[in-house]
């Protein structure tokens, strides 16, 4: 998961030399510190947190604002609220697909998040994911033109005991072949 960019530990070097070599407190750990307004939408994340003092039952208003903040919730922005809730992540992931006022991404009517990190790679989720992109005629991060179908990628959403894990318009499921997956999303298609 996320990774803070401090690696380096020099644990023998003296106090004073530490203290200069401080970080430079404004690294972002996130990917979206490309852009410098998203620093500050994760401010503005950080202090919606504290404000409902990390409660995890503030989860939905925190999803809300953030969704306000960045237009979406991406899946950042998913990770960064797990953190700081201390929630699984799948758990998260199930609440911002599931309600219609959020969405990751474009939002199609029912939104299908396949993980691709590593756990559910091995177990194949990639051949999942060709298969719903093969079936739906979109790729990942698009939704289909009738507004439908909407494919995310994820890179893990806590439940690696299940990989390969996909969360179908907030339900977390697991173990699916390609050919499953495909069978379940065809639920949500209106018999063409
Ligand atoms: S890698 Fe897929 S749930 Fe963890």
């Amino acid at each position: 998961m996320q990774k803070s960019s401090v690696t380096t530990k020099p644990t023998e070097k003296p106090a004073a030399e530490t203290a200069t070599a401080e970080k430079p407190t404004k690294e972002k750990p996130t990917a979206a510190s490309k852009n410098a307004s998203a620093d500050k939408r994760f401010k503005v994340l950080d202090a919606t947190m504290k404000r409902n003092q990390y409660r995890q039952d503030a989860l939905i208003e925190i999803l809300h604002k953030a969704q306000e903040s960045f237009g979406y919730l991406e899946e950042e922005v998913l990770l960064y609220v797990a953190k700081g809730l201390k929630l699984p992540l799948s758990r998260v992931y199930g609440v911002a697909t599931f309600y219609h006022l959020f969405s990751l991404k474009p939002s199609g009517k029912h939104t299908c998040v396949v993980c691709l990190g590593t756990a559910c790679y091995v177990k194949g989720s990639d051949k999942a994911m060709a298969a719903l992109e093969q079936h739906t005629g979109i790729k990942s991060g698009e939704t289909t033109p009738d507004g439908e179908i909407s494919l995310v990628a994820a890179r893990c959403i806590g439940a690696c005991g299940i990989a390969p894990a996909f969360v179908f318009d907030g339900k977390v499921v697991g173990q699916l072949t390609p050919e499953a997956a495909v069978e379940r999303l065809k639920e949500w298609q209106p018999q063409a």
